[in-house]
């Protein structure tokens, strides 16, 4: 198979519908981005990474970071994390509260904005919220291959100044005793982990242990053992697209994890690690353009999971 030509023919199919969908406005720093920016790159055990369009920009991986935060607060802390955050999609948008006081502030899952919360207060553990920051920033650099990865103090200081609706969320919480830290500490290293700035490709090849067992095949770095990739693909398929999950696996078939700065890493065990971007949104905060694109990469590669 041509993963190149596909990628390429992919974008040139869906190039002339950029800036389709909404840039997410309520982070101010968001609204600015260009809403004509499309990128695409695929990324595959043997090292190769193919790209087409904007790849090579760095963009707001906003809640796509919440994965790698897992994975990062569940070596720190195994399955104990999950006494204070779900495993079930929340079947409401990424930043709603309504669930939180039905079920004693325990978040339905790690992915939506109050369970993102959880995880990152865990990351934080016991140390300087700075120091967390660095470990997630350092594994970010190594799995990518990408020393210049950056957080986007921009785009950081936006995220607190838009940032009543994370703090209701986390003070809410803090109510029913579920975290462990103080809410300023959680949400300094909340809103930061959002603002990373990564390329289309330095996602797709960050993302590359999730489809090889856990292990990144081009620096031999365990990232999380196999049963844990698992566990973290199954949450990402489930629950990565809040509201819009049961829809993308339904169209696309790929472990998926979306983000408001439109870009959205898919993972397919075994096969390759994608990541998308294209800054305009559908209604549930998910890059239009992004989904098209996975949906036309699985429809070409019959790589859907199912
Ligand atoms: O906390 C927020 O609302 C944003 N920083 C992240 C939300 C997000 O990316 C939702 N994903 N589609």
């Amino acid at each position: 198979m041509d993963l190149a030509a596909i990628i390429h023919e992919t974008w040139a199919e869906l190039a002339a519908r950029r800036g389709a969908g909404q840039v997410a406005d309520y982070i101010p720093a968001l609204a600015r981005v260009d809403p004509t920016k499309f990128g695409i790159a695929l990324a595959t055990p043997d090292g190769q990474t193919h790209c087409a369009g904007d790849a090579a920009e760095p963009f707001s991986i906003q809640s796509i970071s919440k994965v790698f935060v897992l994975a990062l607060a569940l070596d720190r802390h195994g399955p104990k994390l999950f006494e204070r955050v779900g495993r079930e999609p929340s079947g409401d948008p990424f930043n709603s509260i309504v669930q939180l006081e039905r079920d004693h502030g325990i978040p339905r899952n790690p992915f939506i904005n109050a369970g993102a919360i959880v995880t990152t207060d865990h990351l934080i553990d016991d140390r300087p919220v700075d120091e967390a920051i660095a470990e997630l920033l350092a594994l970010l650099r190594t799995i990518a291959r990408d020393d210049t990865i950056m957080i986007d103090g921009e785009v950081a200081m936006s995220e607190s100044t838009a940032g009543d609706r994370n703090r209701s969320l986390a003070y809410f919480m803090a109510s029913f005793d579920v975290l462990n830290n103080a809410v300023p500490d959680i949400l300094n290293g909340y809103f930061r982990q959002c603002a990373l700035a990564l390329s289309c490709r330095n996602l797709a090849e960050a993302g590359l242990f999730l489809a090889c067992d856990g292990t990144d095949p081009v620096t031999g770095q365990t990232v999380v053992s196999s049963e844990r990739c698992r566990r973290i693909n199954a949450l990402m398929l489930t629950c990565g697209h809040y509201d819009n999950s049961g829809q993308f696996a339904y169209e696309v078939g790929f472990c998926g994890k979306s983000g408001v700065g439109g870009g959205i890493l898919a993972v397919v065990p075994n096969r390759a690690s994608i990541a998308v971007w294209s800054p305009g949104l559908g209604d549930a905060g998910t890059s239009l353009l992004g989904s098209a694109a996975l949906r036309l990469i699985a429809e070409k590669t019959g790589w859907s999971i199912f």
